[in-house]
């Protein structure tokens, strides 16, 4: 049966380029999408930029700019890079677009006639200066628990409480430095604590659609207290302006919270992709076989799995049939961060000239159907390249395809002999197997699969030998046959990996001269057809390409100012290389003396770790301990530990000087600005 599917990612905030974790995201989408049209089925395949908040409304007032022209010069830079990386959404919108305008104040309208929208009054901080409320992430002040200084509205970075933005001490507004006074206003709430959609979200969760991990995660927003009631709480859909958003009917002045339209864009999108092809797009999400999936990283689980299957349920719409959950991307094993994502750039990728299928094939290889953490490792990148894609599966058809050509006029023979016909049985009965594992997201194990294959073929040609058979006088009719059986194995190993690979696909497609390529396919055989010149299909990965990922684009030259201490800046380093040397806020907690020693004090440290260390400096000349005791300062504590005349020193403390102690302006420990926490690292 042909599957209907209307698929999406997760809309990307319009407040920068795409960074990795986004191309791993449309990677994954990308490819299960082409997997089911490969199979037939039909697919509409959406995102669009997300536009909307408080964020996005500052930044545009940096750069000088109205939100409308931030949002379209960041969106202006979608297409080049979605290209770039063969990710082939159908259609690219814009939460600011007027059918998502339209829909979502119809969502809402709907709702609050369900009597789900409930108004009350809330007390917020407001900044005198910007005369605006302010989200908790724009007030900032000490730590209610630990004291520490310029802290998030909602939480403590240093001590890690949690609170609220009321209680910080001496708050300020992180927009305008100003002191925030507390106003009362009016906000809208969606009640998802009505029993309605308490019923409703824990069936619709708990059904078995949702990943395991993920609907255990979502279970404990259902658990009762003594009251019997769900612990699943309001949601606060309302901002104040000036916000940048979609103003709410009957509320001047008032505008959704950027998270209620932004999955609504997922339909605006969708309607302007069937628009534009002129098809109905109420009647086509009436369609009762129509499944709707929509892939997401693991931060915005809360928000597609009880906000937004609400919003459309009580809205009387269609709800979502799948959620699918990723874990983040790492690279090497380095957290990446929302707004700065990692060292690699995609963008940075496509100017280097790397290809993008190493990408795909790099992060599908590393992909499961479960919610884990996907790691970026450079030299495993190009070991799993080079030996998967280019040693293993192009290898098979550069072995054959120079005597198909020179030899045989590019024809390949009728038939091939029981062994040929055997090796290629077993690849064509692994069809449906392979399909399996791509479908449940399993594309690890599916081009594990795949290679596993390629091997089989590359056994078959180191036992055949065609280069020999080659050599040998009378041997052509055997040669032409192992050569056909080489490109047939080729085609049929084209296709299983065609999802992840879809425009060296194309060029074997080319190649081969075949029409596109589809799983079905598979099952039949080229028999006495022509194939064309051979191609370079892939390089191997240069591992000095990637290398150069990681290295900032080299700078314009500037002509070397004079240096104090008259000492040149070191040699370039990657950002790797200074991401090994751990460096920590540490607490003198002691110093002292040493006997002996004219140069060295002892110093005893709190690295956060429990214990003390002790670290030995050759401070002696410029500080008296009693200067040093009790403050903070910075340590490599990676540093292996070395035996000194007078102990162990388990670390180095950080102190600025001349190249030569002696000379003017000295020695100069390093100390953090105040707030700053022991074991705290230093990047
Ligand atoms: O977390 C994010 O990056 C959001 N912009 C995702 C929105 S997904 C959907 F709901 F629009
Ligand atoms: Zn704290």
């Amino acid at each position: 049966m042909t599957r209907r599917l209307f698929v999406t990612t997760a809309l990307p905030y319009a407040n920068g380029p795409f960074h990795i974790g986004h191309i791993m995201e449309y990677i994954q989408a990308d490819t299960w999408v082409r997997l089911q049209r490969l199979r037939g089925h039909e697919v509409r395949f959406v995102c669009a930029d997300d536009t909307h908040g408080a964020p996005i409304m500052i930044a545009a007032e940096k750069a000088g700019q109205t939100p409308q022209q931030f949002v379209a010069a960041v969106a202006a830079t979608r297409k080049p890079m979605l290209d770039g990386f063969h990710i082939a959404f159908d259609h690219w919108h814009s939460t600011d677009a007027p059918e998502n305008h339209a829909l979502a104040r119809s969502i809402y309208l709907a709702l609050r006639e369900a009597g789900l929208i409930e108004s009350r009054a809330i007390e917020q901080f407001f900044d005198p200066a910007k005369g605006m409320f302010l989200a908790d992430r724009f007030v900032k002040g000490e730590c209610p628990k630990c004291g520490a200084k310029d802290q998030y509205g909602d939480n403590c970075e240093a001590c890690g409480a949690v609170y609220q933005p009321t209680e910080l001490k001496n708050p300020y507004s992180a927009l305008s430095g100003a002191t925030p006074v507390l106003r009362t206003s009016e906000h809208f709430f969606f009640r998802l604590s009505d029993p309605r959609c308490v019923e409703f979200l824990e069936a619709w969760t708990q059904d078995g659609r949702l990943q395991p991990e993920v609907a255990n995660k979502v279970r404990e927003w259902f658990a009762r207290d003594e009251s019997g009631r769900a612990t699943l709480g309001d949601w606060d859909i309302s901002r104040e302006a000036p916000y940048f958003g979609i103003e709410i009917p009957d509320a001047p002045g008032k505008y959704f919270y950027v998270w209620l339209d932004a999955p609504v864009g997922y339909l605006a999108s969708l309607q302007a992709l069937l628009q534009s092809l002129g098809i109905d797009f109420e009647a086509y999400l009436a369609d009762p076989a129509l499944e709707q999936v929509h892939f997401i990283g693991k931060d915005i689980v809360t928000f597609h799995t009880l906000f937004w299957p609400a919003m459309l349920k009580f809205s009387g719409r269609k709800v979502p049939d799948f959620v699918y959950v990723h874990g983040h991307l790492t690279v090497s094993g380095e957290k990446m961060s929302k707004s700065r994502g990692t060292g690699i750039s995609p963008a940075r990728w496509l100017e280097l000239g790397l290809d993008a299928e190493w990408l795909r094939y790099y992060i599908c290889a590393k992909l499961n159907a479960r919610v884990e953490d996907l790691d970026f490792n450079p030299e495993d990148f190009v070991a799993r390249v080079n030996s998967d894609l280019v040693g293993k599966y192009v290898n098979i058809a550069s072995r054959a395809a120079g005597f198909v050509g020179k030899r045989f006029g590019g024809r390949l023979s009728a038939d091939v002999g029981v062994e040929g016909r055997a090796l290629l049985d077993g690849l064509r009965a692994h069809a449906e197997p392979v399909f399996q594992l791509f479908d449940s997201r399993e594309y690890g194990k599916a081009l594990r699969e795949v290679m596993l294959l390629a091997d089989r073929v590359n056994e078959y040609v180191d036992r055949v030998k065609p280069w020999e058979l080659a050599r040998q006088p009378g041997m052509d009719a055997a040669l032409h046959d192992a050569c056909t059986v080489c490109l047939e194995a080729f085609r049929v190993l084209t296709i299983y990996l065609k999802p992840v690979l879809p425009a060296l696909a194309a060029k074997v497609e080319a190649f081969l001269q075949v029409p596109p390529l589809q799983w079905a396919d598979a099952q039949r055989s080229m028999g006495a057809h022509t194939v064309g010149a051979w191609q370079h299909l892939m390089q191997r990965v240069d591992p000095a390409r990637v290398e150069a990922l990681f290295e900032p684009p080299a700078a314009p030259a500037v002509p070397a100012a004079p240096l104090p201490g008259g000492e040149a800046i070191a040699d370039e380093i990657a950002i790797g290389d200074f991401a090994k040397i751990d460096l920590r806020i540490a607490r003198i907690v002691a110093a002292e003396a040493v006997e002996g020693s004219t140069k060295l004090l002892r110093l005893t440290l709190d690295v956060g770790e429990g214990r003390h260390r002790t670290v030995f400096s050759g401070i002696a000349a410029h500080y008296k301990p009693e200067q040093l005791a009790g403050r903070l300062t910075v340590v490599v504590a990676n540093l292996a530990p070395r035996k000194m005349k007078f102990g162990v020193s388990e670390g180095m403390v950080l102190a600025a000087s001349h190249a030569d102690e002696k000379a003017e302006p000295g020695v100069y420990v390093l100390e953090p600005w105040a707030g700053a926490q022991p074991g705290q690292r230093v990047r």
